[in-house]
């Protein structure tokens, strides 16, 4: 896997140089980043090989969560040396993002990036943390997304409807599925002859492997520029809203 994403890491060598600098000049503080999983990993390898060549350098991550205690990315996080927490919501119950959330705590997680995530959030979840949660989605949106528009139903559908561009899509979590602020976007040409999992795998190669990354720079770079490298302590109003304090 990290050859499948060298070239992610080819790109990175030029930010290399600017991470030295910062470190130098003693200016390195970082947005502590949770990646949650529950497949076979390849976008959680693609943000651990950018954050080794330095495409990330504005956020660390330290928590890997899956929702299947069988995922395969459980032990590229392991490889990588990163805590790794299994929540499956099977087990757990109502109290699955409960337990999330407070592993969450626990690690002062400022930046939240689901990366292959199957269980939905509700949106007592996602207003806990509103505009630090990213998500990656194999289409772009607004093609192609919402509810049961996942894996390789995707690239199906997709190929069914003729489309000639497709690609993939960053965005912000927030309680409509993939409605949230888009972050950034990359398109990948569909060929003739392609079958949902040759298209699937051109859109993890030439899209999601590479904006996955960017954007978990961009957004943790912005939150060190605010200041904000952890979240604000939710409470809970009367209105049963969430307000920041
Ligand atoms: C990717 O296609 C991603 O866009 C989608 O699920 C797939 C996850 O693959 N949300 P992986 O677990 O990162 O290999």
């Amino acid at each position: 896997m990290a050859e499948e994403v060298s070239a992610a890491g080819k790109a990175g060598n030029a930010a290399q140089a600017q991470v030295s600098t910062a470190e130098q000049t003693g200016n390195a503080e970082q947005v502590r980043i949770a990646v949650l999983v529950s497949g076979g990993g390849t976008n959680l390898q693609a943000l651990i090989d950018a954050e080794k060549s330095g495409i990330i350098r504005s956020g660390k991550i330290v928590l890997v969560i899956s929702s299947r205690a069988d995922a395969y990315a459980l032990k590229r996080a392991q490889a990588a040396g990163i805590r790794t927490a299994v929540c499956e919501r099977k087990v757990l119950g109502a109290d699955y993002e409960k337990e999330m959330i407070r592993l969450l705590e626990e690690e002062k997680i400022g930046l939240i990036v689901l990366a292959g995530f199957l269980s939905i959030l509700s949106a007592d979840f996602t207003r806990h943390y509103p505009e630090r949660i990213l998500n990656i989605h194999p289409a772009l949106i607004p093609s192609f997304c919402g509810k049961g528009y996942y894996g390789l139903k995707v690239h199906e559908e997709a190929l069914k409807y003729g489309v000639k561009v497709t690609g993939a899509t960053v965005h912000f979590v927030n309680e409509v599925p993939d409605g949230g602020r888009i972050i950034m976007q990359k398109a990948v040409a569909v060929k003739d002859g392609d079958t949902p999992e040759i298209l699937q795998r051109r859109v993890m190669e030439e899209a999601e492997w590479v904006i996955l990354p960017a954007s978990v720079e961009k957004v943790s770079a912005e939150i060190v520029k605010k200041g904000t490298t952890t979240p604000v302590p939710v409470v809970q109003t009367e209105g049963g809203s969430h307000e920041r304090i």
